[in-house]
């Protein structure tokens, strides 16, 4: 039934920012990104207005598998083309990469292999075509944090591609893109005229099966008990898509009862591997088609009376990118 409903329902929440310690300022609709540790970052913005065209944008994007023959690199491309648009920044969860087709990989098929990494020095040629692509986009990506595919060739062959890549990208075009964690944390602080909110977001490149039949939503309620400090749960992997949100029941430190929500969000892949069912390791052990896309959020702000006071109410919002 939820699942239903996070598919049909683009724009489906929007609730109150926790008021924060003020921030230093920066100036109007400028973005900032601060490494607090290795795997801990604050993106900072500064909204131009509560007009919607002054809106903050996030790509939030899982499993591109870029390499591989099935991922929908025009797609990927016409994302992260709206994304200069929005003046988004993207935040990437990991298996950019899908690095399956090694010597070495006992899962290597030659027909999941392009052209251009058939030169016997595949794992330099994946962060060079990767490179390449994302190259005209290297200043809108601010975190890059690897997957299972990545950690998978760190294993077996001592090479980071994820490093890899962030170091060709920011030494080609003189960006300051951060390499995340497997997990870690995005502390959001928006500010507007002299507010200032956050909002938390824990993000985890997953873990487990496709758990075809529940799609893997009961990990939110083992995720929400450990992770009282977030508000945004965003996690990749089983290439599913789904946003369930837990209501909360909160207590101000004045004694005002008031609800939150904790939004989990299941970010999909680009690639898709069903096609037409034909065959292939996918269809033989039952696999199902998946959807594909990436996720945005909005951060925005509106104005609103509170005690005969006009105050700004941020709100964020969560849209399927298709
Ligand atoms: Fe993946
Ligand atoms: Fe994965």
């Amino acid at each position: 039934m939820y699942l239903q409903k996070a598919t049909m329902i683009d724009r489906f929440f929007s609730v109150n920012l926790e008021l924060e310690m003020p921030v230093k300022r920066i100036p109007s609709g400028s973005t900032e990104v601060i490494e607090k540790s290795r795997n801990v970052h604050f993106v900072k913005h500064q909204l131009k207005s509560t007009k919607d065209k002054d809106s903050f944008w996030v790509l939030l994007s899982f499993d591109r598998h870029h390499d591989n023959p099935k991922s929908d690199n025009r797609m990927e491309k016409r994302h992260l083309e709206l994304a200069r648009e929005r003046k988004a920044i993207v935040i990437d969860g990991g298996d950019l990469f899908c690095a399956m087709q090694g010597k070495y990989d006992p899962r290597s098929d030659k027909r999941d292999l392009k052209p251009e990494h058939q030169t016997g020095d595949y794992l330099d040629k994946l962060v060079k075509t990767a490179a390449d692509f994302y190259g005209p986009y290297a200043d809108l990506f601010a975190i890059m944090a690897p997957g299972n595919h990545e950690t998978a060739i760190s294993k077996r062959h001592e090479t980071n591609l994820t490093e890899r890549l962030v170091t060709m990208l920011n030494d080609r075009h003189g960006t300051n893109i951060r390499v995340g964690g497997f997990s870690g944390w995005v502390k959001f602080q928006l500010g507007l005229n002299n507010q200032n909110m956050a909002k938390n977001m824990w993000y985890h490149h997953g873990y487990g099966g496709d758990a075809p039949v529940t799609k893997g939503v009961i990990q939110t309620n083992r995720q929400a008990v450990y992770l009282p400090d977030a508000h945004i749960v965003a996690t990749g992997h089983t290439h599913n898509e789904w946003q369930f949100p837990i209501p909360r029941l909160r207590l101000s430190p004045k004694g005002k009862v008031y609800h939150d929500e904790q939004m989990h969000i299941k970010v999909p892949s680009y690639k898709e591997e069903y096609v037409d069912g034909y065959g292939g390791w996918h269809i033989e052990r039952g696999g199902p088609p998946k959807p594909i896309g990436a996720v945005w959020l909005r951060f925005s702000a509106d104005k609103t009376t509170k005690n005969k006071m006009t105050v700004c109410e941020p709100t964020v919002e969560v849209l399927r990118a298709k």
